[in-house]
C-alpha cells in the first residue's frame, strides 16, 4: 500500500521574540538588527504603550508588526495573552517599557519575560527608578561602580531572578548622561547575546566575566 509519513506536531523552526517598549528604542533596534540574518531567532513583534514612541519608526523600518497598547485591555482585559499566543511569541523582553506586567501576563508567560535595568539590581530599582533617576541616585549615593542587570520579570518591578550582570565605573566627576551613554551601551553589547542564551544555550551567560 501507499506509505504515509507522519510527522511529528511541526512547531516553528524560529524562536519568536515580542520586545515591548515605551521610547526611543536604541535596545529594540540593536536587537533587531542582531538577529535579522539568524536562522533560529526572530523579532517577530514589537509592543508599545505610546503611538509617539521612536520605537514604532524603527519597527516600521525594518517591517515588523506593531501593537499600540490600549491601556483598558492591557490592565483588565486579556493584557494581549491571545495576540501573543497567535503570534508564537517565546520570549517577551522588556527595553525600556515603562508599564507595570499585569499578573496575568505574567501568568501566562511565566519564566518567559525579561527586563533589562540599568543599575546593579536589587539596588536603585523599584517604583520611579527609571531613566535619568535611577543615573542620579547613583551618583549623589556616592556609588564607585554601577551597570545593567537582566533579569526575569514577575509582579514586582525590577524584582525576578538575576540572569547577568555587568558592571562599569563611576568616575568623579560623572553626570547622568555621562553615566546614561555608557551604560547604554553595555545594554547595547550584551542584551541580545544574553536573549540568544537564553533561547540556545550558547554559553554566554556563563562565560562572560564582567
Ligand atoms: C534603557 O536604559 C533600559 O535599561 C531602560 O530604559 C532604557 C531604554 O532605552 N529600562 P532605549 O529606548 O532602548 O534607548
Amino acid at each position: 500500500g501507499k506509505l504515509i509519513k507522519v510527522y511529528p506536531e511541526i512547531k516553528h523552526a524560529k524562536h519568536c521574540i515580542a520586545i515591548f517598549a515605551s521610547g526611543a528604542g536604541s535596545n529594540a533596534k540593536k536587537i533587531i538588527e542582531y538577529f535579522s540574518q539568524s536562522p533560529n531567532i526572530s523579532v517577530s513583534l514589537i509592543v508599545c504603550n505610546n503611538a509617539e514612541a521612536g520605537v514604532l519608526k524603527i519597527a516600521a523600518h525594518y517591517h515588523i508588526p506593531a501593537i499600540i497598547l490600549d491601556k483598558e485591555k492591557f490592565f483588565r482585559g486579556n493584557c494581549y495573552t491571545d495576540e501573543l499566543k497567535e503570534a508564537q511569541i517565546d520570549l517577551i523582553v522588556l527595553a525600556g517599557f515603562l508599564w507595570k506586567i499585569p499578573a496575568l501576563l505574567v501568568k501566562v508567560f511565566a519564566g518567559k519575560i525579561i527586563n533589562i535595568h540599568p543599575a546593579l539590581l536589587p539596588k536603585y530599582g523599584g517604583k520611579g527608578m527609571y531613566g535619568r533617576h535611577v543615573h542620579e541616585a547613583v551618583i549623589a549615593a556616592g556609588e564607585k561602580v554601577s551597570g545593567i542587570t537582566i533579569h526575569y520579570v514577575d509582579e514586582l518591578y525590577d524584582h525576578g531572578k538575576n540572569i547577568f550582570q555587568a558592571v562599569c565605573h563611576v568616575s568623579s566627576g560623572e553626570t547622568p548622561d555621562t553615566l546614561a551613554a555608557r551604560i547604554h551601551m553595555l545594554e547595547h553589547a550584551h542584551y541580545s547575546k544574553v536573549i540568544e542564551d537564553i533561547l540556545l544555550n550558547t554559553g554566554y551567560i556563563t562565560h562572560h566575566i564582567n
